[in-house]
């Protein structure tokens, strides 16, 4: 069986449970003549994670979807941190660091409620919703805008161009047309920054340097888009699969309501359990790597699997439970190593504001149609629902 075809897509712990139990390491086709090796277990998942013989800097990987796209344009979408091993990695994580603080997502705490309050806000009078496309899609983005400091005439646009460079994995020549606009925008809005700076983070990273040497116009760009990648369906699923692990565990739901106090580790458990990134990005082995006996050869391609690492026996008891209550939850949602995911912090917040909105407003919150029929989008690497409707009342 695929790691990533319709059944492990639809029902995958019980596959990943066989894939970690058979060996540390996998080798599969992904595409027509292209293999990749996927990595099941936590130990190994951390130690591929931390591996500086695993790099990110994949520019000849065959599975690129925007290997046919004019040059400029993948420079300006990916000279990035996610795209870069040390000593690249480092200077841009660090400049970027030094903008995107815990001072600054503190202070975006207002407007995420604010974003949740008027999303839910929208429900009134209304029985049933998809509480994907109207709650937990447009939630992050919307807080994204918000930090960047996208002004509010030009989000239309920008969530226009976003869904659709999201959505892009199948329709390429919309997601062209779509990153070129983007890339435009950013352009010009940087240029607008640098005009009339603001407190956004756009405008702190226009200004932000590290040992005087300032972030390119590719390399602002390219975060823009990180951000944007990185930081909208990952937020979409967190909230997505977590709603769904609770209408599919009503005695847990209830005591969530009963103790808030217990929002804080259910967050974890949601992360754990139904990992929004079920697998890490790709990685190529420099050089051959060993996992358990099973060599990695040098240029291979190399996927971790998250998901399957946070199902792992050796390191959650009884992995199969759905326990929001769950203490030290070492999960590998957000990553491990140098790459660890920069945004943790924003996306914990997000959960915090939205679950803490739901649960406040919809005490007889349920799912319209049994849960086992919900679509799980397919792909390699997120795991989210398609549609989640509810009935609110
Ligand atoms: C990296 C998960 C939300 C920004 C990562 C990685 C994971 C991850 C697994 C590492 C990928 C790898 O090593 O291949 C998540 C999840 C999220 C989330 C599960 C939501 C629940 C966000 C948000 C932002 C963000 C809200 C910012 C707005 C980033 C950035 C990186 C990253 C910039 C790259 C860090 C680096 O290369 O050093 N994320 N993420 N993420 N994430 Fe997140």
């Amino acid at each position: 069986m695929h790691p990533f075809g319709p059944e492990a897509t639809s029902a995958p712990h019980p596959l990943y449970a066989r894939l970690r139990e058979e060996a540390p390491a996998h080798e599969f086709a992904v595409a027509p003549n292209f293999n990749a090796w996927l990595i099941t277990r936590h130990d190994d998942a951390r130690r591929a994670l931390n591996d500086p013989r695993l790099s990110k800097n994949v520019s000849g990987a065959p599975i690129r979807t925007s290997g046919g796209w004019p040059v400029e344009l993948r420079a300006a979408m990916d000279s990035h941190m996610l795209s870069n091993d040390p000593p690249a990695h480092t200077r841009l994580r660090r400049i970027v660091s030094s903008a995107f603080t815990a001072r600054r997502i503190a202070d975006l705490r207002p407007d995420v409620q604010r974003i949740s309050d008027e999303l839910l806000d929208g429900f009134a009078g209304r029985d049933e919703v998809d509480l994907i496309g109207e709650y937990a899609f447009p939630l992050p983005l919307a807080v994204i805008c918000e930090l960047l400091g996208v002004p509010m005439d030009d989000r239309d646009s920008f969530r226009a161009w976003s869904n659709t460079i999201i959505a892009s994995a199948l329709a390429q020549g919309d997601a062209l047309a779509a990153a070129t606009a983007m890339n435009d925008y950013v352009r010009e809005l940087v240029e607008r920054k640098r005009a009339q700076p603001d407190h956004a983070l756009l405008s702190a990273l226009v200004t932000a340097a590290d040992d005087g040497e300032r972030l390119t116009e590719d390399e602002l760009t390219s975060l823009v888009f990180l951000l944007l990648l990185a930081g909208h369906e990952t937020t979409v699923n967190l909230i997505g699969n977590g709603v769904y692990l609770l209408l599919s565990h009503p005695e847990e739901l209830a005591r969530l309501r009963a103790d808030r106090k217990l929002l804080s580790p259910a967050i974890e458990e949601f992360l754990r359990y139904e990992s929004p990134v079920k697998t890490a990005t790709l990685r190529i082995a420099t050089e051959p790597v060993e996992f358990g006996g099973v060599t990695v050869p040098a240029g291979a391609v190399v996927m971790v699997s998250l998901l399957s690492a946070n199902h792992d026996p050796q390191a959650f008891a009884d992995p199969e439970r759905f326990d929001p209550a769950r203490a030290d939850n070492q999960h590998l949602a957000f990553g491990h190593g140098i790459h660890y995911c920069l945004g943790a912090p924003l996306a914990r917040l997000e959960g915090e504001i939205a679950f803490n909105g739901l649960l406040d407003r919809f005490p007889k919150l349920r799912a319209t149609q049994p849960l086992d029929e919900l679509i799980w989008r397919p792909g390699a690497l997120l795991r989210g629902l398609d549609r989640l409707p509810v009935m609110l009342s």
